[in-house]
């Protein structure tokens, strides 16, 4: 199968096998594993905070987010059809007891007079204090749109001013930055917090690393634990993600252009609605026209034909990866377009 439901089913190629059986490792609940905290450092100083923290999964990232940085009955506010909102089984709620605003509608992102008009002051007898506000960048369910940086200094500018945490689940950050050809601390600066993942597009069988004051990781330990994510000999995992830091990140340029090529040979059907300009990185989302099949159906009949690809809100999402050649993803397309049409 030409495998396009997400760049999460990347697996470790022989070289990275190779670092994770020749990691050396040690107790990371004792702070005792040497490629753990050597990674630590080493991403706390690529996103230009003080100290970073090993995460098993991006989920757990956001979830010792929210429990570091909230108390139960704050708002959050978020851009609409954020994974924490939409792809954690209701954790936010259950774990830190919080509620959610989502802003922007379908384009990933909103501004800063929107999050001015959403936030509810602290301290008032009725209304749930917003204390933190997140951006996802790029924005999986917008289509792996990278917000633009001046959206988000805006937004984090007022926050400081409103004394309300910034957060960023970077689970595609990587994306942005090579999409933007900027570095990665230059888009984690405006947030006081952020986390990356190594098993996206990076191709490490897992892992997530947050980055932010050493107070705040130091918080965010204890919750990791609390959360039961703190793990023991962890570095055969960073052994993978500093092998995929070392070597797979010019790949990411890649798998935007094999993107933009599926695309375009997407929307050069008439069953199908999809603008190729819009595709930033590796997600590529596209809806069907009316009187074309439905998405599932769409879905269905390209797994039947060797494509693999998810049913995603209204329309259909594909993801390009490492594990996936240009010519598949022309094929792919080639696939998808017979299946919309038939
Ligand atoms: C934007 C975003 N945040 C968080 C996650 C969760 O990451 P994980 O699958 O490692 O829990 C994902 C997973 O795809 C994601 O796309």
């Amino acid at each position: 199968m030409i495998d396009l439901r997400s760049d999460t089913v990347t697996r470790p190629c022989d070289a990275m096998r190779q670092a994770m059986a020749e990691a050396e490792v040690g107790d990371d609940q004792f702070g005792e594993d040497p490629s753990i905290n050597e990674l630590q450092e080493r991403v706390a100083d690529l996103l230009g905070k003080e100290a970073a923290l090993w995460l098993p999964t991006g989920t757990m990232a956001n979830q010792v987010g929210l429990r570091t940085l909230t108390r139960p009955g704050d708002d959050v506010v978020v851009a609409a059809g954020a994974h924490m909102v939409w792809s954690e089984t209701g954790a936010g709620a259950a774990n830190s007891g919080v509620q959610f605003t989502e802003l922007g509608g379908s384009r990933g992102w909103f501004d800063r007079d929107e999050f001015l008009a959403a936030r509810k002051p602290r301290g008032h007898e009725l209304l749930p204090p917003t204390t933190l506000v997140c951006f996802e960048d790029t924005h999986n369910r917008a289509g792996g749109v990278v917000v633009p940086l001046e959206m988000i200094e805006s937004v984090c500018g007022a926050a400081r001013t409103e004394g309300v945490t910034t957060f960023l689940d970077g689970a595609r950050l990587w994306n942005a930055a090579v999409a933007l050809d900027v570095e990665p601390a230059r888009l984690a600066a405006p947030f006081d917090v952020v986390w990356v993942a190594f098993s996206k597009g990076l191709g490490a069988p897992g892992g997530a690393m947050m980055a932010g004051p050493a107070d705040l990781i130091a918080r965010a330990r204890r919750y990791r634990r609390m959360l039961g994510g703190a793990m023991r000999q962890v570095g055969v995992f960073a052994a993978a993600a500093s092998h995929a830091l070392d070597h797979h990140m010019d790949d990411l340029a890649t798998d935007h252009a094999n993107a933009r090529a599926l695309a375009e040979i997407l929307a050069s059907s008439d069953a199908i609605s999809l603008d190729p300009a819009a595709v930033q990185t590796n997600i590529v989302f596209f809806r069907l026209v009316p009187g074309a099949p439905d998405p599932q159906t769409v879905v269905d009949r390209a797994r039947e034909a060797g494509v693999g690809v998810f049913a995603f809100g209204d329309g259909i999402r594909a993801v390009t990866h490492r594990d996936v050649s240009a010519d598949q993803c022309r094929e792919a397309a080639s696939i998808l377009v017979a299946a919309a049409e038939a």
